[in-house]
């Protein structure tokens, strides 16, 4: 086993390269520029790739769009020919507003599996047999959510692919570890995105009441996210597998407790 330091400080990503699915906009295009501000070359798959991502860095990094919807059963070209090292499954959705699991129109099953999970699949069963073969080793890191670990009223079917996508994380980075493949999960929550638009959902009245949702207040931000996810496919994290970092300002990790807005917690929050 290497004794060589973890961590050297300077690009973490220099000569890797790296395919992130839904890279254009959001957390996938904040995992996009620390990729190539670390040094990587990022492919980013994306449906709407009109604008183009600036790379900060002087690291030597860059980043291209395909324009693909990931959901195609088809692996476009381009994503073999990048020969990827990382790969970033960061395409889902939610695709309804709350509604009863027993009201469910039937088709919106297949289409919240092909959106969450059906692409993970395909995309990583396509490039993981390049990885293999060029020995460089690798990490596949899959987006989920923390209500792949705890519920979520109203939306049981998309919780239960997030949650399949988790456990395919898991079982994935056994079978592959030998390979020197790594795999893992980052689940967000209270993340400002275009598909969470915080500054655009919440009234202004309850803005003030942020510090009562989580533990450390919110909304977080992409780059939040793009932290771990950089800390996931570099060599800081060359011995970890399996694993789920959660970013979301502690809603996981602390249930149903809730900080009242006068001090203390309560897990039996009314006007807390
Ligand atoms: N934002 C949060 O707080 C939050 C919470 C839990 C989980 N997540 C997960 O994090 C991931 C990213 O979330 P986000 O909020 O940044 O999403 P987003 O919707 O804001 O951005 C998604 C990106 O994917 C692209 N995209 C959408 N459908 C696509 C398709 N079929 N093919 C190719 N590209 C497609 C979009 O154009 C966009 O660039 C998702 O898997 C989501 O479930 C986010």
């Amino acid at each position: 086993m290497s004794h060589s330091p973890a961590f050297t400080p300077g690009a973490l990503l220099p000569g890797r390269r790296a395919i992130i699915t839904g890279g254009a906009a959001g957390i996938g295009a904040a995992v996009a520029r620390a990729f190539a501000a670390h040094g990587a070359d990022v492919l980013v798959v994306d449906v709407d790739t009109a604008d183009p991502l600036d790379v900060t860095s002087t690291a030597g990094g860059s980043i291209t769009l395909v324009d693909h919807d990931i959901r195609d059963p088809d692996i476009p070209a381009a994503l073999l020919d990048h020969r990827p090292d990382i790969l970033v499954n960061n395409v889902g959705h939610y695709l309804r507003p709350p509604h009863p699991f027993a009201e469910n129109d039937k088709d919106l099953w297949t289409d919240l599996h092909e959106i969450n999970f059906g692409h993970v699949l395909r995309v990583t069963h396509a490039l993981l047999p390049g990885m293999t073969e060029r020995g460089r080793g690798g990490a596949i890191v899959n987006l989920t959510t923390v209500e792949a670990h705890r519920a979520i009223p109203g939306h049981s079917v998309y919780s239960a692919y997030k949650a399949a996508l988790m456990q395919f994380t898991r079982s994935l980075a056994a079978e592959v570890g030998p390979s020197g493949i790594r795999v893992n999960a980052v689940a967000p929550d209270l993340i400002e995105t275009p598909q969470v638009p915080y500054a655009d959902i919440v009234p202004a009245d309850d803005v003030p009441l942020w510090p009562t949702w989580s533990p450390l207040g919110g909304p977080g931000r992409p780059e939040d996210v793009a932290g771990a996810a950089l800390f996931l496919a570099s060599d800081l994290s060359r011995f970890v597998t399996g694993g789920t970092i959660h970013v979301d300002g502690g809603t996981h990790c602390s249930g149903g407790w809730v900080p009242r807005a006068s001090g203390g917690w309560t897990n039996r929050p009314r006007n807390p």
